[in-house]
């Protein structure tokens, strides 16, 4: 199986959300969530489908959703029931569209060290949050940086992160830098 990616909105505490929904509704987020996923493949958590519109798979991408109910089936998406079950689904679709592991936070911490590209949004808010972003305790490198945004009195930027392997290098995010 080819390595997943990664795409994540996170606040200075890692929060990506709160009350099962998403913590921020940002335009320039939304906008390259779309550029990046659109007619790749998504994996997410069943939590997560209830924060799209009207709770419905997004369209023009592959949905494959993770839920341990076995009589689960919903329109357009594929279920599956544990990471295994979905690996296994991975290496025997010859597919070559990129896997992106979108949340929420269960998915995020099951999934992440099967990634090797991670594409964060750093939202410069300390907003209260139920729903965190796992520590990044393996080697992630920064590879990319976009210069700041501003909207709804809020500041962040797009960061792309590469697994780098090496085992000790851990970036963390700063505004100022
Ligand atoms: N900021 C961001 O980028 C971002 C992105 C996505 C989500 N979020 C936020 O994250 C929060 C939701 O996170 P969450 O952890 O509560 O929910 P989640 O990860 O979206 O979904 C959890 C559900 O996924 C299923 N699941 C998890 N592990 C599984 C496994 N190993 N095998 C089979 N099914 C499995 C289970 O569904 P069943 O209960 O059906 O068994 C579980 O209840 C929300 O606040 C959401 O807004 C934020």
């Amino acid at each position: 199986m080819k390595p997943l990616k990664c795409i994540a909105a996170v606040n200075r505490d890692r929060g990506i959300g709160k009350d099962g929904r998403l913590l921020y509704h940002l335009h320039e987020d939304m906008r390259r969530f779309h550029d990046l996923t659109v007619h790749q493949r998504i994996i997410y958590g069943h939590h997560t489908l209830a924060t799209f519109p009207h709770g419905r798979p997004l369209s023009d991408r592959e949905n494959i959703i993770l839920s341990h109910d076995s009589s689960l089936t919903i329109e357009n998406a594929r279920v599956m029931h544990s990471p295994d079950e979905l690996f296994l689904y991975l290496d025997e679709t010859e597919d070559e569209r990129d896997v992106f592991v979108i949340g929420g936070e269960s998915i995020y911490h099951q999934l992440l060290s099967y990634c090797d590209t991670l594409y964060l949004t750093y939202i410069y808010d300390d907003s209260e949050a139920d729903a965190f972003f796992p520590e990044l305790n393996e080697s992630w490198a920064i590879d990319s940086r976009s210069s700041l945004y501003h909207e709804k009195g809020m500041d962040y930027r797009f960061v792309t992160l590469k697994k780098t392997g090496s085992g000790s290098i851990i970036e963390t995010e700063n505004k100022e830098a």
